[in-house]
């Protein structure tokens, strides 16, 4: 049986993540906001899509959605629910809330206002009052209010989003959300003969994305997924998929590359690289001075924001532009802040934080 879904991800790269439902699952989803995919999916989706999607955040089988114009409305919405096939009656449950749009209330209300609806209409269907457990919940009721309107579900990704991948041991400053790394992977094509490199590589995410999506690697550095304490789902029916991806799963040595001014940052990728069972070549370089022979260039740029200054970045991005000419490469992907600055052929808008930022598509 088919379950409408809600799958969120990064804003701006909704395409990308379609494509990549699609693949895994052979199902084909919608934009239902910036941010956010719908799609009509099976329970055993949830388990693929949970284990090797590598671009979305989290997976919510979807109870309802539908306008509201007062707190009293997503009370009403949410009491009419029938909760029992979803959360057993000795099992504890949280609500999480995100509220975008102008409201005389805020999603901490929410919060109390769809806990309280949960735990109403559960005592009417079932006789008994569910436990709240806002630390370690079993189930995680995830709702959405944007202008006016609510949607609900049951979260089966959990608390850490999918981008939290479980192999990072070297926490870079600025280190990128692991699901932009591995769109920008997708959006260059790369594959597995050809040569790859990311020049400003910081911790190594780019370059470690790049070996795990060409090696079909799932998220199994992590093992923490919200499903595992959903009793409507068969458990038995994850362990089996789980088990047939695994066994196909051969991580190769590529021809991937990745270099940074800074040694400490190198050792970071290094160890890392180790930690996300991957071999890749890290030195130390200036990127506005190495030789760009490489297949597919992959980059994310400092920003100017968090680490360096504006002019001194403005610099930067001169030099390695005039040095990517220099380079032979068929595709170079760039994530930037101030596209401005670049010649380009493409480009995708993404919100990357609370920030607007480009990728940037240069074709050799
Ligand atoms: C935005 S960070 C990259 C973060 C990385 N994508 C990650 O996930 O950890 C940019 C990196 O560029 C490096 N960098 C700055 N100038 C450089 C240059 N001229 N050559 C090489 N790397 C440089 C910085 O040291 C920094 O680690």
């Amino acid at each position: 049986m088919l379950k409408e879904m809600l799958v969120t991800c990064v804003r701006g790269l909704e395409d990308i993540s379609c494509k990549e439902i699609y693949k895994i699952t052979g199902r084909r989803c919608r934009k239902a906001w910036s941010g956010a995919l719908k799609l009509r999916a099976s329970y055993k989706d949830i388990f693929l899509l949970n284990y090797t999607s590598k671009t979305i955040s989290r997976v919510i089988v979807l109870l309802a959605e539908e306008e509201f114009k007062s707190l009293d409305d997503i009370y009403k919405i949410v009491k009419n629910i029938d909760f029992t096939e979803f959360i057993e009656k000795d099992q504890s449950f949280a609500v999480r809330s995100k509220r975008e749009g102008k409201h005389d209330f805020t999603s901490i209300d929410v919060a109390r206002v769809v806990g309280q609806g949960v735990i109403d209409s559960y005592r009417d269907s079932a006789r008994v009052r569910l436990r709240v457990n806002l630390d370690e919940p079993d189930v995680i009721v995830r709702c959405y209010v944007r202008q006016n309107f609510f949607m609900i579900g049951i979260d089966t990704t959990g608390d850490r989003a999918l981008y939290k991948r479980g192999y990072r041991k070297y926490h870079h400053p600025a280190s990128l959300n692991p699901a932009i790394a591995n769109a920008m992977v997708r959006i260059s094509e790369f594959k597995e003969e050809e040569s790859f490199i990311d020049p400003f590589c910081g911790g190594g995410t780019i370059c470690i994305e790049a070996v795990h999506y060409v090696c079909n690697v799932p998220n199994f550095f992590r093992n923490d997924y919200a499903f595992w304490k959903l009793r409507f789902l068969d458990i038995e029916e994850f362990k089996n998929v789980k088990r047939k991806i695994d066994e196909k799963v051969f991580i190769k040595k590529l021809n991937v590359s990745g270099c940074d001014l800074f040694e400490k940052h190198v050792k970071g990728a290094k160890l890392n690289a180790e930690s996300a069972k991957v071999s890749i070549n890290f030195f130390k370089c200036d990127a506005t001075k190495i030789m760009l022979n490489y297949d597919k260039i992959v980059s994310n740029l400092p920003f100017g924001l968090r680490i360096g200054r504006k002019k001194v970045v403005y610099e930067l991005y001169k030099h390695f532009q005039e040095n990517l000419k220099n380079g032979e490469f068929k595709r170079c992907i760039l994530l930037v802040a101030d596209y401005k600055r670049f010649e380009f052929d493409e480009k995708i808008d993404i919100v990357y934080g609370n920030l607007p930022a480009h990728i940037l598509i240069i074709k050799g």
